[in-house]
């Protein structure tokens, strides 16, 4: 692995043990709850296809996995780099009953240790931002897939016009950096967020990516003013 790359790897999940702790506090403070609304609409676009065993990939506090539980589902592997999120969460399932359902692992996106076309559905929420190697993970996460099955990937991406945009910038530069840092006392982490949204190719430029890994029909739904994007592809 390329020093750079690992270099951005460490940091990510040193970052995420860090603010674990605050992590979901955070989440819903500084989006005023609508990531709940968010994570529910990728539960729904995968109904339709009944998924019986679904890898939700950068699973953090497991909020998505609790979320695809409401499925008719046999089991669902949240995977992650940051441990300590992963504890929080492995907490949570207990709380809500759902260790039968809902897996937690160590794993990283990169090197998903599991053999090829093995799931019905792979999600990712607010988690491909991060990857070291955005493309790596999106070959590994098509690779575990099975064949015709669907990945839900959601990401945070910019509102284009007047006047959220303006709005938007100002709330992400401004207040969630100095709120972020308050709260979960880290000084970079919620510097990150906006720095890592900036940089990210959303939308046809990550149509592009998804098809370029081998996805087909890669589509896109630009979710509350285009704060967030809901993307899917079909292996
Ligand atoms: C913003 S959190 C999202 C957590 C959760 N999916 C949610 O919706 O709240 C991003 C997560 O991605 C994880 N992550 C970053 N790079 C990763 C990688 N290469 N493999 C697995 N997890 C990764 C981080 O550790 C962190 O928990």
């Amino acid at each position: 692995m390329k020093p750079n790359t690992q270099a951005k790897k460490e940091m990510v999940q040193s970052m995420f043990n860090n603010i674990a702790p605050k992590y979901d506090l955070l989440n819903h403070l500084l989006s005023a709850g609508i990531d709940k609304i968010w994570r529910r609409k990728v539960r729904k676009i995968l109904t339709p296809d009944q998924p019986e065993i679904i890898l939700d990939v950068a699973t953090g506090t497991g909020d998505l996995a609790i979320e695809l539980a409401k499925l008719p589902v046999k089991k669902i592997i949240g995977i992650d780099i940051a441990e300590d999120m992963l504890e929080i969460g492995r907490k949570k399932i207990a709380k809500k009953k759902l260790e039968n359902v809902i897996e937690l692992k160590s794993g990283d996106s990169e090197n998903i240790r599991f053999e090829d076309n093995h799931f019905d559905a792979i999600t990712v929420a607010f988690g491909v931002r991060n990857y070291a190697n955005l493309e790596k993970g999106l070959r590994e996460m098509y690779r575990v897939l099975k064949p015709g099955k669907k990945a839900a990937i959601l990401e945070f991406s910019k509102p284009a016009s007047f006047p959220m945009k303006q709005v938007y910038q100002y709330y992400f530069n401004h207040i969630l950096p100095a709120v972020g840092r308050m709260v979960s006392k880290d000084k970079s982490a919620y510097t990150y967020l906006p720095q890592s949204v900036a940089r990210f190719p959303e939308n046809k430029d990550f149509l592009y990516v998804l098809k370029k890994v081998g996805f087909k029909n890669p589509g896109q739904k630009r979710l509350t003013f285009g704060i967030a994007t809901l993307y899917s592809a079909i292996k």
